[in-house]
């Protein structure tokens, strides 16, 4: 695949996978890719763990389930990332940023706008949302063939040193080459991020199954998979293929400047 085609066709998988274990080959290729990007002075700070263990996918679907259930019946993540919701094609188009929410139960698509606002807590908690969403997080992710854990080592991710900024940075490009050659490879690969976000119990649950040494932090989790072209959507979804136009985010010799391509 063209580099420039597999950079457009990268997407968030956010349904099933295909019921196939990733080979091998295939896992060796992405983590290969991973080798290849910058890091400062070629540091390579990053380190990955393969979950594929049947019941050790499994637990990490539970706790995924239970903080996502936590986490939207608390309200505090979907009240923070509200600026982000989009709930129509023309709300999307207008800002080309943002997770247009395109897909729920027909009960729900009336109140859709009012349960994901400020005041649509008690609602969300009355239609069950948190347990709609809770059902769909803990299946997608146990039965995701592979959970990639990604580390640092906090040799170099220190959170008050530049050092700290350029090993996420090089992180970042290591996660994106990953994603690419995914890719090509017609694999699927969506970020996990609802423990993190819960935090506390729930997350120290997932340090407890990568088990890091005392150097290395666990930073991120990913679920990977095969694409099946006909899977059903999760009960609630969203899709987010809109993206800015270049004159909207990139300016000329200093900020403010817009920078208008030409045609
Ligand atoms: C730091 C970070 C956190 C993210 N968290 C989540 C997440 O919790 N769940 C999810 O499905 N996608 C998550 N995403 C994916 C974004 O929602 C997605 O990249 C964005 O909507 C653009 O869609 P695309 O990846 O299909 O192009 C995350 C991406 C990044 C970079």
């Amino acid at each position: 695949m063209d580099v420039f085609e597999a950079i457009k066709s990268r997407r968030t998988t956010n349904g099933y996978f295909l019921d196939k274990p990733l080979s091998d080959e295939h896992i060796k290729i992405l983590l290969q890719s991973a080798s290849y990007a910058p890091s400062h002075f070629n540091s390579q700070p990053w380190r990955f763990v393969l979950i594929r263990d049947k019941a050790r996918r499994e637990h990490l679907g539970k706790i995924a389930g239970r903080s996502m259930r936590e986490v939207m019946a608390k309200g505090n993540f979907w009240k923070r990332y509200l600026k982000y919701f989009r709930f129509s094609k023309e709300e999307t188009d207008k800002s080309g940023d943002g997770i247009h929410i395109d897909n729920m139960p027909a009960v729900l698509k009336p109140f859709i706008k009012y349960l994901f606002s400020e005041k649509g807590g008690e609602m969300m908690n009355k239609l069950r949302v948190p347990y709609l969403l809770a059902i769909d997080s803990k299946k997608l992710v146990s039965r995701s063939p592979l959970i990639l854990g990604v580390l640092l080592t906090k040799d170099e991710y220190k959170k008050d040193d530049l050092s700290g900024m350029y090993s996420l940075l090089a992180l970042g490009m290591a996660i994106e080459n990953i994603w690419l050659a995914a890719t090509a490879l017609g694999i699927g690969v969506q970020f996990i991020s609802l423990p993190m976000e819960a935090g506390g119990a729930y997350w120290q649950e997932c340090i407890d199954m990568v088990q890091p040494p005392e150097n290395y932090e666990l930073i991120a989790l990913f679920r990977f998979g095969y694409i099946d072209p006909n899977a059903k959507r999760p009960t609630i979804d969203w899709s987010s293929t809109q993206r800015k136009p270049v004159s909207e985010f990139c300016y000329e010799e200093t900020f403010g400047n817009k920078w208008i391509p030409k045609e």
